[in-house]
């Protein structure tokens, strides 16, 4: 007899809580009071089951899990060519919070790095007239993926807005090379409020299953995004989203991902599912360690390696 879903994922969240490596992030100071062992999974089906276990109802902010949902923005509401033209889809090799522009564009690598997320913010955004508009415009797109209203965190914005100081200084470079024309600091305020915004592992599943079904959210049916911006974002996913660890993650668990520093990490299996892990302890690269071990092992078990 097969093992039913919720007790197959509670066995897996008992396995991966076994494993204490990794710590939460600290650079901002409210994520650094998040209690580091809530642990939670979530799988949402493109047919519109989620089935969840552990800390399934605590909220937590969305961080650069947010970046892949706010690139396939950009790309609906601008087109390719246009996005493009600012923005590159190769992997940086280098840590989140790098510069890495390209040498002769001066575009950033990719959208799932700082530099490249804050300018498909912008260019999402770009109708906004203050950093208010920004949060609410992405807000509301955020909101459509998870099927939801969901809100920004304000004391977690703050926290952040107060130690943003390498975002103001990539914004800034981003501006010298044109690459943005709008304030600098306005840009990563809207940013940063896109950061905060607040989910759960159940939200993040869904929104990843979106992505999954080719833009199509699986229980309101809206297509929040076609289905030729769904791949773009899921093929950059596959080659960025997880930072420097991308090859190798590519290689393990062989899913598209993108992981966040409040220990939000997601996976969409194209045509199958999307799946969400909440775990604040981090690796060195800042990835969620508990979240790698759990892909790992739906990975394994589920066979959901692409390849
Ligand atoms: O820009 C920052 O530093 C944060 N708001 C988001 C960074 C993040 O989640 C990177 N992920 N691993």
């Amino acid at each position: 007899m097969r093992t039913p879903v919720p007790d197959y994922l509670q066995e897996l969240l008992e396995n991966i809580m076994t494993d204490s490596a990794g710590q939460v992030a600290d650079y901002i100071p409210a994520l650094a009071a998040a209690p580091p062992d809530q642990c939670a999974i979530a799988v949402s089906t493109v047919h519109g089951n989620t089935y969840s276990v552990g800390d399934d109802s605590v909220e937590f902010s969305i961080q650069s899990v947010s970046k892949p949902f706010v690139y396939a923005a950009a790309l609906e509401g601008l087109g390719f060519e246009a996005v493009d033209q600012k923005l590159g889809v190769e992997p940086s090799g280098e840590a989140f919070d790098e510069l890495s522009l390209e040498a002769e564009t001066h575009r950033p690598k990719n959208a799932m790095i700082n530099a490249g997320a804050i300018v498909a913010h912008n260019l999402f955004t770009i109708a906004s007239n203050d950093h208010s508009e920004r949060a609410d415009a992405v807000t509301a797109f955020l909101s459509r993926l998870a099927g939801r209203d969901l809100h920004v965190d304000d004391e977690v914005f703050q926290s952040e807005m107060e130690t943003a100081h390498r975002n103001l200084a990539i914004a800034h470079m981003l501006r010298t090379y044109g690459v943005i024309t709008e304030e600098p600091h306005d840009v990563v305020r809207g940013y940063t409020a896109q950061c905060s915004v607040s989910v759960t592992v159940r939200d993040l599943a869904m929104m990843a299953a979106t992505l999954a079904d080719r833009g199509r959210q699986p229980i309101t049916g809206e297509q929040v995004v076609a289905p030729h911006v769904a791949r773009r974002t899921l093929s950059v996913m596959a080659a960025a989203g997880m930072y420097d660890g991308a090859g190798s993650w590519l290689t393990a668990v062989g899913i598209p991902a993108k992981s966040g520093v409040s220990g939000g990490l997601i996976g969409s299996l194209p045509g199958q599912v999307g799946a969400a892990v909440f775990a604040p302890r981090l690796d060195e690269q800042g990835n969620s360690a508990r979240g790698i071990r759990a892909f790992s092992r739906l990975s394994a078990d589920m066979g959901m390696h692409l390849f």
